[in-house]
């Protein structure tokens, strides 16, 4: 297994290009379902799991071709990949798939919405919680679907082959069924109002997305989505906005090391609430025509208390970036992570570079050291490993981040982005 060998203590100087935002692509791609035409996406991240969902998808007969051709690993930033459902050929989305990657139960909205039936595998649990699909039934339930669940599958049926537009308020702010009930009701007959909806960003790119198909959807990015349900969608042509948490993540870095790093193609709108609070930390952010310059001169990092909301709250994709910055803040913060309840993981492997963590519930109790020392580290999410790549930046010494994968789920080229600006970053091949 790969690891990432950092020796830390330089500061971050250059640019980072931000890439494709992972959350944004996957239900993108998920939406080429849709239709029997092309579904043309610009700006794909190349990662693992867009990889993933591409099998995936083909599982259900979705044809793809980047950059013009088929292929399966094209390198390179900012890829413009086609998907065609020109036929649905499988509207089954086995547990061997669903269990390796969550977003892919998401499916289960375009299969019913255009076929009039789905059986989806649960996607069970995961490493940083529970996560049921309650909300998923209830919001498909609302638009007339039948739904029953049998030997770990759901079996979703439409009568009459089609849904039907009707009112569902969230019981709670989920981005997954916000997507998924967009998606559906987009080809339900009649007007579906969704409240209480997730405003994620990625969530107007879909929204908008689906306009481009010819879907009526409006107020994405508001609390109250309306759709009025059309016959049938076309291709389109859509680029998959920045990633937000990559570009926080790196922001985070740099407020660690300190330097000056201008993160290319950022959009600061995506973001706000995070770049307050990192500003707040003494970091210098500064919107330019490229992007965003993020800045840190000898000052230290002053402690800032967090709470994980959903948007545009504090993002829970960044709090165990955040917790790697504040271990090395002058005081003490307290970080609460309201949306998972065991998203803490990076806790005890922050605590293996020195820093001093208690928790309390769903509070981390932060007290900043004023240096940190490099050790072998592992973690088991995504977000975690990255707030350890960031600490292992800043500490004194050699760090090793085990279990590399996880990062090359959603960071693309991480180590030749840093290394760029002038950590000291590699990978090691097993
Ligand atoms: C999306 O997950 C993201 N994934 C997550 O990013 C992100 O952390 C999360 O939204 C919150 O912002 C993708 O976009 C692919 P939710 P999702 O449904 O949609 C509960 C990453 O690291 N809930 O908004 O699965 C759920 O358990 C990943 O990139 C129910 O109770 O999250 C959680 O407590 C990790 N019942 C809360 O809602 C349901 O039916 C919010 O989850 C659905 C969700």
């Amino acid at each position: 297994m790969d690891r990432i060998r950092i020796v830390g203590g330089n500061e971050l100087t250059g640019s980072i290009p931000i890439s494709g935002a992972k959350n944004a692509a996957l239900p993108l791609m998920i939406a080429s379902l849709l239709t029997d035409d092309t579904l043309t996406l610009e700006n794909v991240p190349h990662l693992a799991d867009v990889e993933q969902l591409i099998r995936i998808l083909g599982n259900h007969g979705v044809d793809y071709s980047v950059n013009g051709r088929r292929e399966k690993q094209q390198e390179g930033y900012a890829r413009t990949i086609n998907f065609t459902a020109r036929s649905i050929v499988d509207t089954t989305a086995p547990y061997e798939l669903v269990s390796k990657m969550r977003a892919s139960f998401w499916v289960i909205g375009p299969l019913l919405a255009r076929m009039g039936e789905a059986r989806v595998s649960l996607p069970g649990g995961c490493a940083i919680g529970t996560r049921p699909v309650d909300l998923f039934i209830e919001g498909l339930q609302k638009l007339g679907a039948e739904i029953d669940i049998d030997s770990g599958y759901i079996n979703a049926r439409a009568p009459n082959g089609r849904l039907t537009g009707n009112r569902y308020v969230f019981p709670k702010v989920s981005v997954g069924a916000t997507h998924v009930l967009m998606m559906a009701a987009s080809l339900a007959k009649g007007e579906t109002v969704l409240e209480n909806a997730a405003r994620e960003p990625e969530i107007v790119n879909l929204a908008d997305c689906l306009n481009a198909m010819g879907a009526k959807i409006h107020g994405a990015g508001t609390e109250t989505i309306t759709i009025d349900g059309v016959d049938s969608l076309s291709g389109a042509r859509h680029a998959v906005i920045p990633d937000r948490i990559e570009t926080g993540t790196y922001a985070m870095a740099v407020a660690m090391t300190g330097g000056d790093v201008t993160l290319e193609n950022a959009r600061p709108d995506l973001l706000q609430g995070a770049l307050d609070v990192i500003a707040q930390t003494g970091a210098e952010i500064i919107p330019v025509n490229s992007g965003i310059r993020v800045k840190r001169n000898g000052a230290g990092i002053s402690p800032v208390d967090i709470t994980t909301e959903p948007f545009p709250g504090f993002p829970t994709d960044l709090q165990a970036q955040f917790m790697g910055l504040m271990t090395m803040a002058e005081g003490k913060s307290r970080i609460t992570e309201t949306i998972f309840e065991n998203r803490f993981m990076h806790v005890q492997e922050l605590a293996r570079l020195g820093a001093h963590i208690t928790l309390a519930g769903q509070t981390a109790i932060v007290e900043g050291v004023s240096k940190l020392k490099g050790a072998p580290v592992m973690a088991t999410d995504l977000r975690a490993s990255v707030s350890l790549v960031i600490a292992g930046l800043a500490a004194e010494g050699e760090t090793t981040v085990n279990r590399v994968y996880h990062l090359d789920r959603g960071f693309e080229r991480l180590e030749e982005k840093l290394s760029g600006c002038g950590a000291t970053i590699e990978r090691i091949s097993a």
